[in-house]
C-alpha cells in the first residue's frame, strides 16, 4: 500500500507555481492577483479563506480579501462582484461558500465573469469542461486528477466508482475521469443507488465524496483498489490537543491495508485544493483558458 501524500504534492505544485511567478516577474510581466469575498464569520470559511490568502503570499501572488457582514443584501454583493469583474488588475476571484440563506448562491455564481471564475463553478466553465474544452476546473476534482497524474496511477479502462453527485466534486469528477486521457469506465453513485456495496466491490478506483464520516468500510473494497477520500468531517476527540479531529469518508485503518494507493485525511485531497486554485489563477493570468 502506498500512501498518497497530498500535503507534499501540494507543496511541490505550489513551488512550481512560485517559480513561474518569478519567471513572469523577471520578464516584466504582471503578478497574478486573486481576490476572495468572504461573507459573515463561519468558522470553516474563515479558516479556508485565511489559508488561501496565505498560499497566495507563499507563491508570490497578490491577494485581496473583501469582507462583508452576513446581513449584506444580495444586490450589494452582486454590485461587488460586478466591480471585481471589471477590475483589470484581477486575474480571478472566488466567493467563499456557503452564503447566508437570504442570498442565492446560484445567482451569485452566475454573476461571476467566467474568465475570472477560478473556482470553476460558473455554468460556462462547467459546460466547457463537459465539452472537453479549456475551462477552469473546480479545485477538488482538479487536485485529485493531479494526484492521480503525479503518482502515475493507471486509469485507462479501469472501473471507477464515484460516490456522491455534488456539483463541486462528485459530478465533475465522474465526467473528468471518463474523458480521453483518463479513460475510466465510471459509475456515479448517490443516496438512491441500489447495491452500492456490490458496485464498490468491483471498483479499481473509488472516489468517496459523500460527506459521511467513515462510510466506506473494508468489506466494500477489493484487494488492490485505489481509494481517494474527499470527506472532511470534524468530530470531537479526547485524544487530540484541540479536542477535535478530522475524519474522512473512508474507514482508513481497515481499508488502507487492502489498497494499492490511498489518500489519508487530513493530508490527502484537502491540501491539493488550494494549490489547484492558485494554478487556475496562474492559468488565468497567462490567458491560457480564455485567449
Ligand atoms: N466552500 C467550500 N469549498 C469551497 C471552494 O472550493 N470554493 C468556494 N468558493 N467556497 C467553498
Amino acid at each position: 500500500m502506498e500512501l498518497i501524500d497530498g500535503k507534499k504534492t501540494s507543496e511541490i505544485l505550489q513551488d512550481e507555481i512560485a517559480q513561474e511567478v518569478l519567471t513572469l516577474k523577471d520578464a516584466g510581466g504582471k503578478i497574478p492577483h486573486l481576490a476572495a469575498i468572504l461573507v459573515g464569520h463561519d468558522g470553516g470559511s474563515e479558516t479556508y479563506v485565511a489559508a488561501k490568502v496565505k498560499a497566495c503570499e507563499r507563491v508570490g501572488f497578490k491577494s485581496t480579501l473583501i469582507r462583508f457582514e452576513d446581513d449584506i443584501t444580495e444586490e450589494k454583493l452582486l454590485q461587488s462582484i460586478s466591480e471585481l469583474n471589471n477590475n483589470a488588475d484581477l486575474d480571478g476571484f472566488i466567493v467563499q461558500l456557503p452564503l447566508p440563506k437570504h442570498i442565492s448562491e446560484d445567482k451569485i455564481i452566475e454573476a461571476i465573469d467566467p474568465r475570472k471564475d477560478v473556482d470553476g463553478f460558473h455554468a460556462v466553465n462547467v459546460g466547457r469542461m463537459v465539452a472537453g474544452m479549456p475551462a477552469f476546473i473546480s479545485a477538488t476534482p482538479f487536485g485529485i486528477l493531479e494526484l492521480i497524474r503525479r503518482y502515475k496511477i493507471e486509469t485507462a479502462g479501469k472501473n471507477c466508482v464515484v460516490i456522491g453527485r455534488s456539483n463541486i466534486v462528485g459530478r465533475p469528477m465522474s465526467i473528468l475521469l471518463s474523458q480521453k486521457g483518463f479513460d475510466c469506465t465510471v459509475t456515479l453513485c448517490h443516496s438512491r443507488t441500489k447495491d452500492l456495496k456490490g458496485i464498490c466491490q468491483k471498483a479499481d478506483i473509488i472516489v468517496a465524496a459523500l460527506g459521511i464520516a467513515e462510510f466506506l468500510t473494508a468489506d466494500m473494497v477489493k484487494e488492490g483498489a485505489v481509494v481517494i477520500d474527499v470527506g472532511i468531517t470534524r468530530v470531537k476527540s479526547e485524544t487530540t490537543k484541540s479536542g477535535w479531529k478530522l475524519l474522512g469518508d473512508v474507514k482508513f485503518d481497515e481499508v488502507a491495508p487492502k489498497c494499492s494507493f490511498i489518500t489519508p485525511v487530513p493530508g490527502g485531497v484537502g491540501p491539493m485544493t488550494i494549490a489547484s486554485l492558485l494554478y487556475n489563477t496562474l492559468l488565468s493570468s497567462k490567458k491560457e483558458i480564455y485567449k
